[in-house]
């Protein structure tokens, strides 16, 4: 049986569109759920929104919307930016969702049972923006320490988790498995900040917030969103249903990746509540930085950002992933700015790696008819390049599993790199030239090889520019496994190879250059016809909305003059004026057949011109050839007037 591998991002808080710092830890799990899947693991990977509380109350009330709704477009919305990204998710869980509802209210149930979780009166500060309690002594400058901004006093009747008791299990537990939490700084940091001061138990209901999961012993309060939150991690595996197969299969997980400033939740809070319910805890929390810009968090509230299919839509989806997997080391901030995100994709995309395929793809069609044939007459500088590309698939593997994501992507792109100097010192043109034949296709051949290599080991990180390689070299699924990737020579001789377009075509920076409409950004607009294919032909009611039928009357009938088939149609579609409308009728029909019949009409097609005469409308008909039948009224329920819109 494959082993499992669960994996997890935060669920964030659907309080205004998204940026790249939230494709930022979406698009590495991503990477990594793609890793685990083509290493044989069982992968389960876990996305989703945190829905509820006071920021989100508020925000919905300024928009004039009940929280429901506000929240309905947002995730639409987000959805479609993870299909535009092309995120493989296994679940996308909201904490709206029924099941999970049913569940936190359990859990409640439990560690109130428990005696856990009791009653006691708060009074407190409050950062909304961060969801956050605080200790005056905890604020910097009387601000809340996360975000900067100003914090409210609260003071109502609360239920308390009891943290502090689970202070030194903590604690061992930290020592006992020092890969639970990593980076080792943030560990370090968490410690000094919170531990060596003592932990304090935990306001977990509130009283002033409606938009909340209500306490099953207790419905005046609703859950504090962070328990609420957390508890995403275990129940969207049907955890306390008895459909819990997931659960016990999934569970403890193998990684939350979580941003840096919501670390301390996941590796304090969530450890104790798991030990308060029995539960394994997690096997990694791994706390990542920011992306920031011109020194900044990109947030909502700095308003520092675009939508970021504005990029995806100017450049390429692998183009985004590419920056942000590689410009940000792994567990630090990173930039992120317009002008780099160009320079990279000239650089890194469009010379490296779109232009090695290129330039080989055309060199094996102009030198040899597109056909790969290795005569084996390696050099040292060919062995210099096999030696390394044999190698590369365990450093991508070592850097990947202890989550050196970015240096994962680096190890690939140094081979990258390496073929194009192999292409220099080779000079394939001059072996042409000269005409050493089996010397060039030996050169051509390593080259294809080494390409086929990197497309494998880069299927975790580029969704759509491996499948193009593959297509260009000829290579089959048989080869392209990522067990494949360890096998220098796999490639068949006679291999047919084609010469590419360019895999990242440059870009000319210009300032203002993505300032672009955010209309039609979604991915949905664009990608009608590509969904109509992989979802089975359907179509959405938006879509099916858009064609206008109608009930027409024929009034009139002619033949088109010099046109075996034609007739010329007047029709009354409840409109000032008759339509005309040209069919091909005249085999199946006669005149007099047609005259007064009621039939169905496409009355917003673009009009056309048939034989000289402008056709107005489409009539609905079945059959192609033989037999051809109109869409008729069923007259015998009554009349139904010209005009009626067909639903
Ligand atoms: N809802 C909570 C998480 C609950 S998880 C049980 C939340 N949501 S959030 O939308 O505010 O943030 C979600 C994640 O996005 C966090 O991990 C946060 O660090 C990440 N990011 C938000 N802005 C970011 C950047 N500019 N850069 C990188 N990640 C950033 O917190």
């Amino acid at each position: 049986m494959n082993k499992s591998y669960y994996i997890t991002t935060p669920i964030y808080y659907p309080s205004g569109k998204f940026h790249v710092g939230h494709c930022y830890c979406t698009v590495v799990a991503d990477t990594i759920a793609r890793y685990k899947r083509l290493r044989g693991y069982d992968v389960f990977f876990m996305t989703g929104t945190d829905e509820h509380g006071q920021k989100i109350e508020k925000k919905a009330k300024d928009a004039n919307k009940t929280p429901r709704e506000y929240v309905d477009e947002i995730v639409s919305d987000t959805k479609d930016l993870w299909k535009a990204l092309n995120i493989s998710y296994d679940k996308y869980i909201r904490t709206t969702d029924e099941e999970h509802i049913k569940c936190v209210q359990k859990i409640y149930e439990k560690l109130y049972n428990s005696g856990d979780i009791y009653k006691a009166n708060y009074e407190g500060l409050y950062c909304t923006p961060c969801e956050s309690f605080w200790t005056e002594t905890q604020l910097i400058d009387g601000k809340c320490p996360d975000c900067g901004r100003e914090v409210e006093l609260v003071k109502e009747e609360s239920y308390f988790f009891k943290l502090s008791k689970y202070q030194d299990r903590l604690l061992e537990f930290y020592n006992e498995n020092p890969e639970f939490l990593e980076p080792l700084s943030r560990k370090n940091e968490l410690i000094n900040n919170f531990f060596n001061k003592g932990l304090e138990d935990v306001c977990v209901s509130r009283t002033t917030i409606d938009w909340g999961i209500k306490l099953p012993f207790d419905s005046k309060h609703t859950a504090y969103v962070w328990i609420d939150a957390l508890a995403n991690y275990i129940t969207g595996l049907g955890y306390l249903t008895d459909k819990d197969e997931r659960f016990k299969k999934f569970w403890p997980a193998d990684l939350h990746l979580v941003g840096k400033e919501i670390y301390r939740f996941h590796a304090m809070l969530w450890p104790a509540l798991l030990m308060a319910l029995d539960l394994p805890l997690p096997k990694k929390i791994f706390g990542h930085g920011w992306l920031i810009v011109e020194g900044k968090k990109i947030s909502k509230s700095f308003g520092n950002y675009k939508d970021p299919r504005i990029y995806i839509n100017a450049t390429s989806v692998d183009t985004l992933r590419y920056y942000l997997i590689h410009e940000v080391v792994f567990g630090q901030d990173g930039n992120f700015s317009e002008e780099l995100f160009v320079e990279k994709s000239n650089a890194d995309l469009s010379n490296d790696l779109g232009n090695l395929v290129s330039r080989v793809t055309a060199m094996v069609e102009k030198y040899n008819g597109g056909i790969l044939e290795n005569c084996n007459l390696n050099e040292e500088i060919d062995n210099d390049l096999i030696n390394e590309v044999n190698l590369v698939k365990s450093k991508v593997e070592e850097k990947m599993d202890s989550l050196k994501v970015n240096e994962a992507l680096t190890e690939i792109f140094k081979v990258i790199r390496k073929a194009n100097k192999y292409i220099d010192l080779s000079m394939p043109w001059v072996l042409a030239k000269e005409n050493k034949k089996d010397r060039l296709n030996t050169v051509l051949y390593n080259l294809v090889e080494t390409i086929r290599i990197c497309a494998i080991l880069l299927k975790p990180f580029l969704v759509n520019t491996p499948k193009k390689i593959f297509e260009y070299i000829g290579a089959d699924e048989n080869i392209t496994d990522w067990e494949s990737s360890g096998k220098f020579g796999l490639l068949r001789n006679g291999t047919k190879v084609t010469k590419g377009e360019n895999l990242f075509p440059r870009i000319e920076y210009k300032e203002g250059i993505f300032d672009m409409q955010e209309e039609n950004i979604k991915v949905e607009e664009k990608q009608e016809k590509v969904e109509q294919v992989n979802e089975k032909g359907y179509i959405t009611i938006d879509e099916l909305s858009k064609v206008e039928l109608r009930v027409g009357q024929i009034k009139e009938v002619s033949r088109v003059e010099n046109a075996d088939k034609l007739y010329k149609l007047l029709v009354d579609v409840g409109e000032e004026e008759l339509r005309t409308i040209v069919t091909g009728l005249v085999p199946f029909y006669k005149e007099e057949e047609l005259l007064n019949k009621q039939i169905v009409i496409v009355t917003n097609l673009k009009p056309a011109k048939l034989r000289g005469i402008m056709s107005n409308g489409m009539l609905l008909a079945a059959g192609e050839t033989d037999v051809v039948k109109l869409l008729t009224l069923d007259n015998n329920a009554g009349n139904i007037e010209n005009g009626t819109r067909i639903h």
